[in-house]
């Protein structure tokens, strides 16, 4: 098992830390094989498969500075969304932080700020914890790296930013790497780990480098039920074992659309597992719902419009009631008039999030405080 603890990773002289700022912009990640369903310290299930997305993203900044006395037990931490102070998220990241001390010991020796931003709205099942999660697991593998120069491979630096990033969310660990990436052991595939994600994208074929996956807000109400129960409901679901398998199933046809630029089967296996995702939801005890009317209605007018134009323009959905549409560049010309005409009516405000395949997180100059 990887645990990364490290009780030694202490500052021998913290007060001479200089003050300084790490920031670091991470994507959200749309999964195509869903993860549903963990045991243990977030471990999956079954293994997953996401795109990694451009515009939908999280903006992070960490200050750092030693703490004023030592005598300040624990994470000290500042943390403000959108500027502004949110007690609620606060208190999520400051226990996030507490867990992380075995790993991350010298966080007890500063006081620490987050200022953090996102492009789109939080819990509205868009994986906001995604990219906020990578986003923040990015930053304390640089300050590591600041404080001991101890990562300074940059696979042994995404490979631990991942596991971090896991720990907070697990679908989070995928968003590390650009394009696209996988979680959790496949017998096939050496590299794989239930522990953190790897990257996928240099086994692409070019037709997924610019894939678009639009985002249709048909709903900006926060889920009724968290991610997090929706996996622990996983545990007394009938159909959690078959379901398992078919993941694994899914996952090898997937992966080989993938190499080979197999839209439609890749599209199809996409729509199958949004259903899937889904159907596990209302086979829960208790059953739940997160779909709505118009998700429902736009689904329609995507299968009708499919059938009757040939373009393979596809629908995926994450744990909530809004709509991916994915589909190729090279049919954007006959697919954003369809979105602008006949599927903005279903979205709230007629908004959505043009959005398409990113290249992952990158690293930015922080703003002075
Ligand atoms: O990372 P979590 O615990 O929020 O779970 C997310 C699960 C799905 O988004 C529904 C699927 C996935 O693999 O991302």
């Amino acid at each position: 098992m990887i645990t990364y603890d490290n009780p030694r990773q202490l500052l021998s002289n913290p007060a001479t830390v200089e003050p300084g700022a790490i920031r670091w912009s991470s994507p959200s990640n749309l999964a195509i094989i869903k993860y549903w369903g963990k045991y243990g310290q977030q471990l999956p299930r079954n293994p997953s498969i996401s795109l990694t997305l451009d515009a939908a993203s999280t903006d992070t900044t960490l200050y750092y500075e030693p703490k004023e006395s030592s005598d300040i037990k624990g994470i000290d931490l500042q943390f403000l969304f959108n500027g502004k102070p949110r007690e609620d998220f606060a208190a999520k990241v400051n226990q996030f932080l507490s867990s992380l001390l075995p790993i991350f010991p010298f966080l007890e020796q500063l006081s620490l700020r987050i200022d953090t931003t996102n492009t789109f709205p939080h819990s509205a099942g868009i994986a906001s914890s995604a990219s906020a999660m990578s986003a923040l697991a990015l930053c304390l593998c640089s300050l590591e790296d600041e404080l001991f120069a101890s990562l300074q491979e940059d696979e042994a630096f995404h490979q631990k930013a991942s596991f971090i990033a896991r720990l907070g969310s697990g679908s989070a660990c995928r968003s590390v790497y650009g394009q696209a990436a996988i979680w959790g052991q496949l017998p096939d595939l050496q590299s794989s780990s239930d522990f953190f994600a790897i990257p996928f994208g240099q086994e692409m074929h070019p037709v997924f480098h610019s894939f678009h996956d639009d985002i249709l807000f048909i709903s900006k109400a926060e889920k009724s039920v968290s991610s997090r129960a929706g996996h622990g409901l996983m545990e007394g679901n009938i159909y959690a074992q078959n379901r398992y398998e078919q993941a694994r199933s899914r996952m090898h046809h997937l992966l080989e659309s993938i190499r080979q630029g197999d839209v439609t089967t890749f599209g199809e296996i996409a729509e199958a597992e949004a259903l899937t995702l889904h159907a596990l939801m209302m086979t829960s005890t208790p059953p739940y719902l997160l779909l709505e009317a118009n998700t429902l209605a736009a689904i329609r007018e995507i299968q009708a419009f499919r059938k009757e134009s040939g373009h393979p323009l596809y629908f995926s959905l994450d744990a909530g009631p809004n709509l991916h549409l994915l589909y190729p560049a090279e049919i954007a010309y006959a697919i954003q008039p369809f979105i602008e005409e006949v599927l903005l009516p279903y979205c709230t405000d007629g908004q959505y999030l043009p959005d398409a395949v990113g290249e992952g997180p990158v690293q930015l100059e922080a703003q002075d405080e």
